[in-house]
């Protein structure tokens, strides 16, 4: 067996100073956004979404971070899906994002609103055709029979929609997540990491720095 406790590694690529991050969140998001894809790590889009279910149990699933606008973070999905019923319940929820090569975490914790339709419409409208169809064919999260079943659902619309554009799908859309909290995490030698948060209050950004 594995040792997996000796899997250890001392951090020191970076350091983070209060000073180096913006007064807003969202701008130093997305300049810590903008350093991930220079530094080509892999799916910087890539965030765990936690929300919880009616008698507060947890659940985590990654999605993608499609847009950074209107004060939050974007990402799509199926309303009908366990995440979709579960945020329709309770808004609330945690982003997560981890860069492990640039030995970085966010935090963002929150709550989330559907976009309005006509947001959905736009995006939906520049996803290739083969997403559009996808999109119909997934009952997510809903027990199937088998591979086939999808394979046929995927085969029926694609005979539906033939030589016509693939409308959106009703309980197909995004969701904003606004944010309350943020975090910027940067690892450090022996454990003594950096950790600045941001917490909204009174519609303002207090910046403080926490113990690792
Ligand atoms: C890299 C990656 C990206 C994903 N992106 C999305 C996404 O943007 N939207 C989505 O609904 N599911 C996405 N998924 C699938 C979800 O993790 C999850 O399986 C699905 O949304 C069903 O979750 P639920 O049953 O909790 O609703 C992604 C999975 C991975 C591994």
């Amino acid at each position: 067996m594995l040792d997996i406790h000796d899997l250890r590694r001392d951090f020191t690529l970076k350091t983070l100073d209060e000073k180096q991050l913006p007064d807003n969140p969202l701008e130093a998001f997305e300049q810590w956004f903008k350093e991930a894809v220079e530094a080509q790590v892999y799916e910087p889009s890539a965030m765990n979404l936690a929300t919880v279910d009616a008698l507060g149990r947890s659940s985590l699933r990654v999605v993608l971070l499609k847009e950074l606008k209107q004060g939050g973070f974007i990402f799509f999905s199926n309303y009908d899906s366990r995440k979709g019923k579960q945020l329709a319940g309770n808004p609330h929820c945690a982003l997560n994002f981890v860069w492990h090569e640039l030995e970085r975490q966010v935090r963002i914790e929150g709550f989330a609103e559907k976009l309005s339709p006509e947001d959905s419409d736009n995006y939906f409208e520049v996803r290739p055709p083969k997403s559009k169809l996808g999109a119909w064919t997934s009952p997510q999260s809903e027990v199937i029979p088998g591979r086939e079943y999808l394979e046929k659902l995927y085969a029926d619309f694609e005979k539906q929609f033939a030589g016509k554009g693939v409308p959106r799908p009703e309980n197909w859309g995004g969701y904003l997540v606004r944010p309350s909290l943020i975090e910027f995490w940067q690892g450090r030698s022996n454990r003594l990491h950096d950790r600045i948060q941001f917490r909204l209050e009174n519609e303002m950004w207090t910046k403080e720095r926490l113990a690792p």
